[in-house]
C-alpha cells in the first residue's frame, strides 16, 4: 500500500461503515445506505454493474418537471461553473497596508476569467474585529474599512459580472461579533428587546459555567457576562456569541441580511458552520472526552433535530424568485444525510460535506491523533456522497480545500510526492469530478503547506487553541507541532503569489501573514509562462470542461472500487462519454484497459499515455 507512506492495507473483502453507509470493498459490490429511501419523484436510481464486475455504483436519471430527461441546458449557471474561494485578507492589497482589499481582488479578476472561473465565494468582508479574521461580524450591512468601502464591493460585483462572474457571500449566521450592536443590547440586561437574542444560560449552583461543554476552538463554550449575571454560549471563541435561532425575530433579521446582498445582485451564499444553529431544548452535561473533563461541543449540539425547519424557513424567504445558489457548510453531515439537505426538498443547493477531508483524523478537535486510510475508503465517500446527492436531484460541491485546512497536496499524497505531478492529479480530480467545482486561491499555483517552527509564527487563533489543547492533554512539544504542520489552518491563508517580486506583487507594504518563501517559482507570472506549469494544466482542464457538457453535468460512474492505487470514473450523458483516470500513488500502476479501447486521449499529464498503465501520479482523461 502505497498513498501514504504509513497507510495499511484496511479494506480487502472487508465490510466497513462509512457514515451511516456499508461499504464492501475489495468485493465485487458497492452497496450503499442501507434501509434509506429514495423516493424523490425527480431522480430514479438504476443499478449498473461495471464491466470488470469490480465496482458497482448507480446510475441516475434525471428528469425535469415535465418528467423529461435533464439535457444540460435544463441545468443551472451554477452547476456549470467552476468557483474559486478567495481569502479576502490574502489575496491582493491595493493600498500597502499588508491587508488584501477588495480592490485587489478587482484588480486580479482577469486571473480569474481566465480559469474560467463563474463565482468567486468571499470569505467575510464585513466589519469585524477580526478575533476569527472575519468570521466574527460586528455589522453585516458594511464593509470592513480594512477592506475598502461598499462603493468598492459595487464595483467589484459589477466588474466580475461583465465577466461572467458572480460573487458569493459567506453569511455567518451561526454566531456574530461580541461587538455587534445587537450582542451589545443583548448583554446590556434580562430586559431589552433582544435580551432573548443570544443564548444565555444561569450558573450552575456553584458558580460553574451550565454544561461542561468545549467549544471547537478550545476552552469553555461559555462566557460569564457580570452584567447579566449569567453565561452565553459561543460554540467558537468567546468572541462570538451563539445567536438564538429559536427566536424568530433574530431569524426574520438574518433573513434581512440575505436580502440586502441578494438586492445588491450577489449570485449565492455560504453558509458558515449551519449546522450548530439549533440548540437541543436541554443543555446537559455530556460525557468528557478530554482530561479537563470537558465534551467538545460538536457531540453536543450539531445537526440537532428540528435544525431543518429553520432552513426551510430561510430558503423559502431568501431565494424564491431569484437564480442564487446556496451551499452549507455542513460539518456532522455524512453522505446518509445529505437526502435532506440538498436538492428540491433540501435546505441548500450544495453542502461541503466533511468525510473526505476528515479522513486522517480520528476526532478532528485532535490534530495529534491520527489514523490510516486507504484509497478504496477515500473513494467510496465521494461515490457515497455523489450516490445521496443524486437521488435528491441534489448536487454537489467538489473540493478538496478550503481556508480551513491543509492543502490538498500535503493532505492527500503520499509523503515525497513530486509537487507539480501530485497538484495536476489532484487537480484532475476536482476538475472532473461530478459537482461545481471549488479552488481554493493558490490551489491552482500548487501551494503547499507552511512548516513554520513556532507555534508563535501561527496567526490563526484555532491553530494556537490546537496546540494548547494539545500540549494540555499530554503530547510533546515535536508532536503537538506535527499536528500543527499537517492541519494548521495558516496554510491555506498565506498571501496568493502573484509575481516574484517582493512579496509576491501581494502587497508593497509588510503582509498580514508571511508569504511562502517559495513564491520566485510558483507563482502566476512565472507560471503562466511554463507550459507544464500547475496553473496550465487547470486552464486546460477548465478548457476541457467548457468544450465537454459531459464533464459537467454528466452522470459519475466509478470504475476499479477496490483499487489502491487508481481513482477512475467516467461521466457521461447524452453530449458524450469520457472516461478519467488518476494515479495517485507514487508507482506505476496497471488497470485493465478495456475501459479505454478505442478512446481518443483528450489531456494527459504525461504526453501520451500507455493504455493499461499509469506513471506514478499521473493522470488522463479519454473519450470514450
Ligand atoms: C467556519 C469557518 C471558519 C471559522 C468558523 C467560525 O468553520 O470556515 O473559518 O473559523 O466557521 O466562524
Amino acid at each position: 500500500m502505497e498513498l501514504k507512506k504509513h497507510m495499511k492495507k484496511l479494506l480487502s473483502c472487508t465490510a466497513l461503515l462509512v457514515s451511516g453507509a456499508l461499504v464492501l470493498a475489495g468485493c465485487s459490490s458497492l452497496v450503499l445506505n442501507i434501509g434509506e429511501s429514495a423516493a424523490v419523484p425527480t431522480t430514479e436510481l438504476s443499478e449498473k454493474k461495471s464491466e470488470d464486475n469490480a465496482v458497482s455504483v448507480s446510475e441516475a436519471v434525471e428528469t425535469n418537471e415535465d418528467g423529461a430527461t435533464l439535457g444540460h441546458d435544463d441545468y443551472k449557471w451554477w452547476q456549470k461553473t467552476i468557483a474559486y474561494e478567495i481569502y479576502v485578507k490574502s489575496f491582493k492589497d491595493s493600498d500597502g497596508d499588508g491587508i488584501g482589499d477588495l480592490n485587489g481582488i478587482t484588480s486580479e479578476l482577469d486571473h480569474l476569467k481566465n480559469l474560467g472561473v463563474g463565482a468567486i465565494w468571499l470569505t467575510p468582508c464585513y466589519v469585524s474585529p477580526q478575533a476569527d479574521n472575519g468570521y466574527d461580524i460586528a455589522d453585516y450591512y458594511n464593509i470592513d474599512p480594512a477592506y475598502g468601502t461598499m462603493e468598492d464591493m459595487d464595483r467589484l460585483i459589477d466588474e466580475a459580472g461583465k465577466r461572467d462572474i458572480r460573487i458569493v457571500m459567506d453569511l455567518v449566521f451561526n454566531h456574530t461579533s461580541s461587538k455587534n450592536a445587537w450582542f451589545t443590547e443583548s448583554r446590556s440586561g434580562k430586559d431589552n428587546d433582544k435580551s432573548d437574542w443570544y443564548i444565555w444560560a444561569d450558573p450552575k449552583e456553584d458558580g460553574s459555567a451550565p454544561t461542561n461543554w468545549r467549544s471547537i476552538f478550545g476552552g469553555s463554550a461559555w462566557t460569564y457576562d457580570e452584567k447579566r449575571g449569567q453565561y452565553y454560549l459561543h460554540t467558537f471563541l468567546p468572541e462570538q456569541p451563539d445567536l438564538n435561532w429559536a427566536n424568530p425575530e433574530v431569524r426574520k433579521a438574518l433573513i434581512d441580511v440575505a436580502d440586502f446582498w441578494v438586492k445588491k445582485g450577489v449570485g449565492g451564499f455560504r453558509l458558515d458552520a449551519i449546522t450548530y444553529i439549533k440548540k437541543p431544548e436541554k443543555f446537559l452535561d455530556g460525557t468528557p472526552d478530554a482530561n479537563d473533563g470537558t465534551v467538545g461541543i460538536h457531540a453536543m449540539t450539531a445537526n440537532t433535530k428540528g435544525i431543518l425547519d429553520y432552513l426551510h424557513e430561510f430558503k423559502s424567504a431568501v431565494q424564491t424568485g431569484t437564480d442564487i445558489f446556496t451551499v452549507g457548510e455542513a460539518n456532522g453531515v455524512s453522505a446518509s444525510d445529505l437526502p435532506n439537505w440538498v436538492g428540491p426538498d433540501g435546505v441548500f443547493d450544495m453542502v461541503f460535506e466533511f468525510g473526505h477531508m476528515n479522513i486522517s483524523l480520528s476526532d478532528e478537535m485532535n490534530w495529534c491523533v491520527t489514523r490510516e486510510w486507504s484509497l478504496p475508503e477515500f473513494k467510496a465517500l465521494f461515490t457515497a456522497s455523489q450516490e445521496n446527492t443524486i437521488r435528491t436531484g441534489g448536487w454537489y460541491p467538489m473540493f478538496l480545500e478550503n481556508h480551513d485546512q491543509p492543502r490538498s497536496i500535503n493532505h492527500f499524497l503520499p509523503e515525497g510526492a513530486d509537487r507539480i505531478s501530485g497538484a495536476k492529479a489532484l487537480a484532475t480530480l476536482v476538475l472532473t469530478m461530478r459537482g461545481t467545482p471549488f479552488i481554493m486561491e493558490g490551489e491552482e499555483l500548487g501551494f503547499v503547506n507552511v512548516n513554520w517552527p513556532s507555534i508563535e509564527d501561527y496567526n490563526d487563533i484555532s491553530t494556537r487553541n490546537h496546540y494548547k489543547f494539545a500540549i494540555d492533554e499530554g503530547y510533546s512539544e515535536a508532536e503537538a507541532m506535527k499536528g500543527v504542520h499537517d492541519f494548521a489552518r495558516d496554510s491555506s491563508r498565506t498571501p496568493m503569489q502573484w509575481d516574484s517580486s517582493s512579496n509576491a506583487g501581494f502587497t508593497t507594504g509588510t503582509p498580514w501573514l508571511p508569504v511562502y518563501d517559495d513564491y520566485a517559482k510558483y507563482n502566476v507570472a512565472s507560471e503562466i509562462e511554463d507550459k507544464d506549469s500547475v496553473l496550465n494544466w487547470y486552464i486546460a482542464l477548465s478548457g476541457l470542461r467548457r468544450e465537454h457538457p459531459e464533464l459537467q453535468t454528466g452522470d459519475y460512474t466509478e470504475l476499479f472500487h477496490e483499487h489502491e492505487q487508481i481513482f477512475a470514473f467516467t461521466r457521461e450523458s447524452e453530449d458524450g462519454k469520457v472516461t478519467i483516470l488518476i494515479n495517485l500513488s507514487l508507482e506505476e500502476a496497471s488497470y485493465d484497459p478495456s475501459c479505454v479501447e478505442g478512446a481518443k486521449q483528450l489531456l494527459g499529464t504525461n504526453g501520451e499515455s500507455k493504455k493499461g498503465t499509469l506513471a506514478p501520479l499521473e493522470a488522463v482523461v479519454y473519450e470514450n
